[in-house]
């Protein structure tokens, strides 16, 4: 309903409807993706508040319309709303986000509770589950698992300092303690002190082939090339080498959790059985029932 039609409207209300309204109109116009939650979300960020209620909304601040005005600015560019945000919720974490660093996605909470619930496994089995994360970008694996499974001890790794960074800022904003460190998953001796001693592996690597280059802005211009490009024709060169570390690393009967994209599944299983170490290859399904993901265990 207009601002105009709703007699029992605040001003607050109305102001505030209307701007969200506007602030939609033009991210649907730059074809934004979810653009009214976007919207709100946008002047949740500015108003500094976690949740807005249009019926009760809070005092605005006389520079809202301006600030406001600016970050619908910069989405309608295409910049990502967690960029802007600084935030990316994941399972039941806010997690710091800046540029630079891979966003965390939704369909990677899935293999994060796989990893969860492997851990939570080892710990009924009477042990504190050692659980490695590979490719960390900024931590929503590492920091999921060692926030939900208490007495695991998580070691997390990247090829880039400043993800390893956000994983450490990420972990201590969670209050947890992880290990987190700067490697090439492409180094055979990686880890070498925790042979054949791993619980738990689980991955999201690059794994984009060359020539898939993704479709939207927000990904294409503003996740880095080194966290979306797997390497090799088909995008599985680093996978390999997490699956080759995953072999090297586990314990007998460690589980190893790692993401795709779905037309890899029957590759990704393959490459998993050809190594020999592992039993019980499977591929599992993300939240929209895709094939995103391979499980296996170390025999
Ligand atoms: C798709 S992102 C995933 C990040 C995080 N796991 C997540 O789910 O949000 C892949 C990550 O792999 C890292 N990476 C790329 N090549 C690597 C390599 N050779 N060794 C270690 N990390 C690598 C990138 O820096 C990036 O942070």
């Amino acid at each position: 309903m207009p601002p105009s039609e709703d007699r029992s409207a605040t001003p607050e209300q109305s102001v505030l409807r209307h701007l969200i309204r506007a602030a939609t109109a033009i991210l649907t116009e730059a074809q934004v993706p979810s653009a009214e939650s976007d919207a709100i979300s946008l002047a949740e960020h500015v108003l500094g508040i976690d949740r807005l209620v249009l019926v009760m909304p809070p005092p605005l601040p006389e520079e809202f319309t301006a600030d406001y005005a600016a970050v619908v600015e910069r989405r309608r560019r295409r910049e990502p709303l967690q960029h802007i945000t600084g935030r990316a919720h994941f399972r039941h974490l806010a997690l710091q986000v800046r540029p630079g660093v891979f966003i965390p996605r939704p369909e990677t909470e899935v293999v994060a509770e796989h990893a969860v619930s492997a851990a939570h496994a080892v710990r009924r089995a009477g042990r504190d589950p050692l659980v490695v994360d590979l490719c960390c970008g900024a931590g929503p694996i590492a920091v999921s698992v060692a926030s939900e499974v208490p007495g695991s001890s998580v070691l997390a790794v990247d090829a880039e300092g400043a993800a390893v960074d956000l994983t450490l800022a990420n972990a201590a904003a969670a209050r947890v303690r992880i290990r987190a460190m700067v490697a090439d998953v492409r180094q055979e001796d990686l880890l070498a002190d925790h042979e054949g001693q791993v619980d738990v592996l689980v991955a999201n690597p690059p794994y984009i082939p060359p020539d898939a280059v993704p479709q939207q802005r927000e990904v294409r211009e503003h996740d880095p090339d080194l966290a979306l490009y797997g390497g090799g024709p088909d995008g599985l060169d680093i996978p390999r080498a997490v699956i080759r570390a995953a072999a090297r690393l586990l314990r007998p009967s460690g589980v190893f959790i790692m993401e795709h994209a779905e037309v890899q599944a029957g590759a990704v299983r393959e490459v998993v059985s050809d190594t020999g170490g592992f039993t019980e290859v499977s591929t599992a399904e993300d939240l929209s029932g895709r094939a995103r993901m391979v499980l296996a265990r170390r025999r």
